[in-house]
């Protein structure tokens, strides 16, 4: 099947790009042979070949929109890697490393770790389970962190002591939306959108607290990862087929850059988990 060219929405704004560098893997070994989340079905068959060519075009419009993007070998058996978001947590020159929940990714937390001790970063080797980007989004001057699947509340501790920012704890209840970056899509410094549903109650109370103006997705849109986004402030990418966020972030005058991302789904990721932002 040949993947849908990514289309280009504009939209009228004044809204501003901020430069974006991120870190992706190519698909190269991807499959789904294990199940670690509920949308992976290793009985069903999956396409290397196609994964490839849609992360190619995800790789492209990251290129046209200008940003600077590195790549990390792919390593043969590691299914997951492509998922870089999972990586890692980078913040002013500093990572703090992943350590992964499933043996099946173990693995991936050194050799994302020794990935960006060559690129420079000061690396800490986590203490505590947590994997990275996936669960721990920079809004403005807090760091948002997810638990209740994956990352561990240990590691928010962790987060906040190398770092030394605020960490705002947010617990996850919905098993489909186990990550925090599968549940909120950071727009800008100031602006998420989120599912309410993939929430505990305070957590949720917390976000309408932090952010009263947040546009809330459908379940439609959350059900092909619509949230599981990237953008620099200006354009998101996003899942092309989540049609509703799109017309929402366009009123708010976000470009929509949309990408078919429909091989990766079935590893139970998107276009925010295929990135890892390195913040110098
Ligand atoms: N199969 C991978 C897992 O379950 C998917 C990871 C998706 N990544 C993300 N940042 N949400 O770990």
């Amino acid at each position: 099947m040949e993947p849908e060219l990514a289309t280009i929405a504009p939209a009228p704004s004044d809204r501003v790009a901020v430069p974006k560098t991120v870190l992706m893997c190519r698909p190269d070994f991807f499959t789904v042979s294990y199940r670690i989340n509920p949308w992976m079905h290793p009985e069903h068959p999956t396409s290397t070949q196609t994964a490839v060519a849609q992360w190619e075009t995800l790789h492209a419009a990251y290129l046209r929109l200008g940003y600077d993007v590195h790549l990390v070998d792919p390593i043969d058996g590691l299914n997951d890697m492509v998922y870089a978001a999972n990586g890692g947590f980078t913040l002013d020159g500093t990572a703090y490393g992943a350590r992964f929940t499933y043996e099946q990714r173990a693995p991936e937390g050194p050799a994302y770790m020794a990935w960006l001790e060559q690129a420079g970063f000061e690396v800490h080797v986590p203490q505590h389970v947590n994997e990275g980007e996936g669960d721990f989004l920079v809004s403005g001057d807090v760091i948002l962190a997810g638990h209740g699947f994956r990352t561990t509340l240990e590691s928010h501790d962790e987060l906040r002591s190398i770092f030394g920012r605020e960490v705002v704890s947010l617990r996850l209840v919905d098993p489909s939306f186990y990550h925090l970056d599968t549940a909120i899509a950071i727009l800008d410094d100031e602006n998420v959108a989120y599912l309410p549903k993939a929430f505990d109650d305070a957590s949720r109370i917390e976000l309408e607290r932090r952010y009263p103006d947040a546009v809330l997705v459908s379940d439609e849109d959350a059900a092909v990862l619509g949230l599981n986004s990237f953008g620099d402030g200006r354009s998101m990418v996003i899942a092309s087929r989540a049609l509703g966020f799109e017309r929402d972030l366009r009123a708010r005058g976000y470009e929509t850059i949309g990408v078919d991302l429909s091989e990766l789904l079935l590893g139970g990721g998107g276009v925010k988990c295929c990135t890892l932002e390195l913040r110098r």
